[in-house]
């Protein structure tokens, strides 16, 4: 078996894999065998030859124009979007009901994700992000989905995608908190797969130990073929999604608390413009905020990521002083699953980007494990935003930070995007769901709503008494919590 393989190796000058197979245990070869057989080294051959090739995305820069856009009913900006065809919120929120109503409407969280930046060393959805009860990034969305498969009278599927640096503990620790309420058998959670890291100098796939190949996860975009893949019944993800009925899927990054999880005014938009997926955007604050940008091209929706942007395009302004570029997407989408299901079929949907990154490798001479100082490899990711250009009629919803979007990406004191910043943000958008309640909250006084209680302005009204003073640390949560 080691023969053959060690042959194909040779093919692609890859064969320095087995530089130390004679002082591995009979586990650790096997080990190494299934790692290699896993890797499809044609494809890494070829990605590696076009490295230097430059992204798409430069090239669309310049003849990029606005995305077809609706506003959301709590943005407050006046600035103008052009819709694709107008609809107004109620006819927006009746339609989004209505599928809700009929059970059309499945969830997909991704979870796989290595959080560097964050510094935590476990799963990012096992944070205690809220502001008074600490619960987690998990709990939050689980909550909302929860929240949901009550009002609109079905078992909403919860698919969490996670990662090989993130499957076990979060399953554990899903297992342990009972799925927060929802039964198991309507969680979906399914493991995307790795990439090799290979050196930036001469494609060789790098060595992370002597019996192991140094492998990440390959991107959120991942999730089109870990979706579609069979497991050993010979069932996908989206197979059991498909009998269930489920025509729709909404799909959000584990980072962000705020995310309205199946909202019917979201939804309505997309199921009105008839579009194939909806990407909900923030207006970009500054030039080069760092979000991915939604630009419209030949009549195609693409985004181009933040990096990719050249800033002189970036700066670009219309005649009233706003931006050109101005639609910044916070990873929401609405994806039809006859879109994802046409598009996993095919190898190429999504294209693999490339970064260069300091990756640890072991040294082939001495069998020393090294941690570079400086980039010495190619990571290989997909983006799932790379599939928007694919949908037809796709279509973006401006909406409102405050409502909307706190991600946490950075570590306890960083100027945006950290713990302390989105625990603000959080408390900040309940007072004022609470005062828009008639409620009074004095000032600086945390305040947190579980999912479970109340989802908006209008819920909390019906729950609170007009006047209620808030002037001590509370959590508002739903009597059988
Ligand atoms: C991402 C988007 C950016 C968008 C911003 C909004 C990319 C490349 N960029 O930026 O356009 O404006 O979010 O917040 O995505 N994940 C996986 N598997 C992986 C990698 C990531 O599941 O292999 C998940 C993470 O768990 C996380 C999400 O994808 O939920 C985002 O990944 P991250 O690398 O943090 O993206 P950003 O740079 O923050």
């Amino acid at each position: 078996m080691k023969d053959i393989i060690l042959n194909d190796l040779k093919q692609y000058g890859q064969e320095h894999l087995f530089t130390f197979w004679d002082s591995l245990s009979d586990a650790e070869q096997r080990e190494l065998l299934d790692q290699i057989q896993s890797i499809d080294f044609a494809l890494i051959a070829r990605l590696y030859e076009h490295r230097n090739t430059p992204a798409e995305s430069l090239t669309l820069a310049d003849r990029a124009s606005d995305p077809p856009a609706y506003k959301f009913s709590t943005v407050t900006d006046q600035t103008p979007c052009k819709p694709r065809k107008p609809v107004s919120v109620e006819e927006a929120v009746s339609a989004g009901n209505d599928v809700l109503r009929r059970g059309k409407v499945g969830v997909i969280l991704v979870a796989g994700g290595q959080g560097t930046r964050l510094g935590f060393p476990h799963p990012k959805g096992m944070y205690p992000i809220a502001p008074v009860s600490e619960a987690t990034l998990f709990q939050f969305h689980f909550e909302k989905v929860l929240a949901a498969s009550q009002r609109y009278g079905y078992h909403i599927p919860y698919c969490i995608m996670t990662s090989s640096a993130t499957h076990h503990e979060t399953v554990d620790f899903l297992e342990q908190k009972n799925y927060f309420g929802l039964r198991k058998e309507d969680v979906f959670i399914f493991c995307q797969g790795t990439m090799p890291a290979v050196s930036l100098e001469t494609g060789k796939v790098l060595l992370d130990s002597k019996g192991g190949i140094a492998l990440s996860p390959d991107g959120h975009g991942g999730m089109l073929a870990a979706i579609a893949r069979k497991n050993e019944n010979g069932i996908s993800v989206l197979d059991c999604l498909r009998q269930r009925g489920i025509e729709y899927l909404f799909y959000n990054q584990v980072d962000n608390p705020l995310v309205r999880i199946c909202s019917p005014e979201f939804l309505g938009y997309h199921l009105l413009s008839g579009s194939e997926s909806t990407s909900q955007v923030i207006r970009k604050r500054f030039p080069t905020d760092k979000v991915g940008n939604i630009v419209e091209v030949d009549g195609r929706l693409y985004v181009i990521e933040y990096s990719d942007l050249p800033e002189e395009v970036a700066r670009k302004t219309n005649s009233d002083g706003s931006l050109k570029i101005w639609a910044g997407s916070i990873a929401v989408h609405l994806f039809n699953a006859s879109l994802l299901d046409r598009t996993s079929k095919i190898a190429t949907s999504l294209p693999f980007h490339i970064a260069r990154k300091k990756v640890p490798f072991v040294d082939l001479a001495t069998g020393e494990r090294i941690k570079p100082d400086k980039e010495n490899a190619i990571k290989f990711e997909r983006f799932i935003f790379d599939l928007l250009p694919s949908a037809d009629n796709a279509v973006v919803v401006e909406v409102d930070p405050p409502n909307h979007y706190a991600p946490l990406k950075n570590a306890s004191g960083s100027p945006s995007d950290s713990p302390e910043t989105v625990k603000r943000d959080l408390a900040a958008m309940y007072a004022d769901w609470l005062r828009k309640a008639d409620a009074v909250v004095v000032a600086e006084t945390p305040v947190e709503i579980s999912p479970l209680f109340a989802d908006s302005p209008e819920t909390v009204r019906q729950k609170i008494e007009k006047g209620t003073v808030f002037n001590t640390p509370t959590y508002l949560k739903s009597s059988t919590q």
